[in-house]
């Protein structure tokens, strides 16, 4: 017996995901359905060799529905995941909505896997930003190991990351470049994004941080451990998708590059390619599709007494997303629901 499995946002980028992964990984279904906005009803999702007709969110009835995996954005997860969690649908949501609300586990099953429990207090349980849940997958082997102190971070975040809309615009903007009277002006991002960086993700606060920096800190504390000290830089870069992170690490205790290394090997969800010569490392494009967190450039920091440098990929879209809501529903299946 399965389960039966709700898709919320299903024609977007990382609900499109969500149903490969179910399908990939043999998730026990039972039943599924596609939901998303009244504009898309009745348009067509893949399900493994299936294909799904999308239903709107706003009339479906979540009673009797087992586990709803949400990628809807937080203004409509405000509407729609109550409604469902109220209806006995445990609830895991990409959006940052609940991320921070203490009666919601904020879980990355490499790490944390034992916080899914903590759901039933709302029934929901929230999934990390795209950035953090790739980091903390590198972090959580080393901290084991050497207790980390404080992490340095640069992210190279592609544009996958802002949704349909974001892919859309460098395409668009990357075509205008050739083609005259095709020019696009900047809309979903705040300066032309094609053959630029933007050191901008999200709305600035007082500090001064964008919220994707605050994202991060706060997040590598929910999930990982409270007293890493973490600051971070959030980059937009044209790339349509994976992110890539340059990590600084602090520990309290000695830790050598080829131990780390070795660590490293070891670790869930992690592959260490790290090769010193040319191409010896992975970059973004190596990345889509796959599961795993790649990390490369490996190396000892020798500016500090207990630091290490590395080079992190991931697909954002998987492990920054769909993968880490699909893992997510198996450790609450395996530890919890017990069904299939
Ligand atoms: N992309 C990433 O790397 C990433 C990583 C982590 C978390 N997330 C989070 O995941 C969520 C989805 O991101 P995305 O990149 O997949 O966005 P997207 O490509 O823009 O897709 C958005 C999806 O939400 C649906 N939707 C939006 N408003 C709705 C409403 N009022 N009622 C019903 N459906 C609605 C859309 O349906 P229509 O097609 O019908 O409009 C579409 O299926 C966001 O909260 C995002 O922050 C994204």
């Amino acid at each position: 017996m399965g389960y039966r499995v709700v898709v919320a946002g299903a024609t977007g980028n990382v609900g499109r995901e969500m149903l490969n992964i179910l399908a990939e990984r043999e998730f026990p279904v039972d039943e599924i359905v596609a939901l998303a906005s009244r504009k898309s009803l009745g348009s067509e999702c893949s399900f493994g060799d299936r294909t799904l007709k999308t239903k709107d969110l706003d009339t479906f009835d979540f009673t009797g529905w087992d586990i709803a995996l949400f990628a809807v954005g937080s203004e409509a997860t405000a509407i729609y995941a109550p409604r469902a969690a109220k209806a006995g649908c445990v609830v895991i949501d990409n959006s940052s909505l609940y991320r921070y609300d203490p009666d919601v586990p904020l879980v990355v099953p490499e790490v944390n896997p034992e916080a899914v429990l903590g759901y039933s207090k709302k029934n929901i349980i929230a999934n990390p930003n795209c950035s953090t849940a790739q980091m903390v997958v590198a972090l959580k082997p080393l901290h084991d190991r050497a207790t980390i102190k404080r992490v340095v971070v640069s992210t190279y975040q592609s544009v996958s990351g802002a949704g349909k809309e974001g892919m859309d615009e460098l395409w668009d903007q990357t075509k205008g470049m050739y083609v005259p009277g095709q020019e696009r002006a900047p809309k979903k991002f705040t300066k032309q994004i094609a053959f630029n960086v933007i050191p901008h993700i999200d709305k600035f606060l007082d500090s001064g941080e964008t919220k994707e920096e605050w994202k991060m800190v706060a997040e590598t504390k929910k999930i990982l451990d409270t007293r890493i000290k973490v600051t971070a830089t959030c980059v937009r870069v044209p790339v349509f998708v994976g992110h890539s992170e340059a990590i600084n690490i602090e520990f309290e205790n000695f830790l050598d590059e080829d131990e780390a290394r070795d660590i490293l090997r070891e670790a869930p969800g992690v592959m260490v390619i790290d090769k010193r010569e040319d191409g010896g490392y992975v970059t973004p494009v190596e990345c889509v599709g796959d599961y795993a967190t790649f990390i490369s450039r490996i190396r000892q920091d020798s500016t500090i007494d207990n630091g290490i440098n590395l080079w992190c990929v991931s697909d954002n879209l998987r492990k920054g997303a769909a993968l880490n809501a699909v893992q997510i529903a198996e450790t609450l299946g395996n530890r919890v629901l017990k069904k299939g």
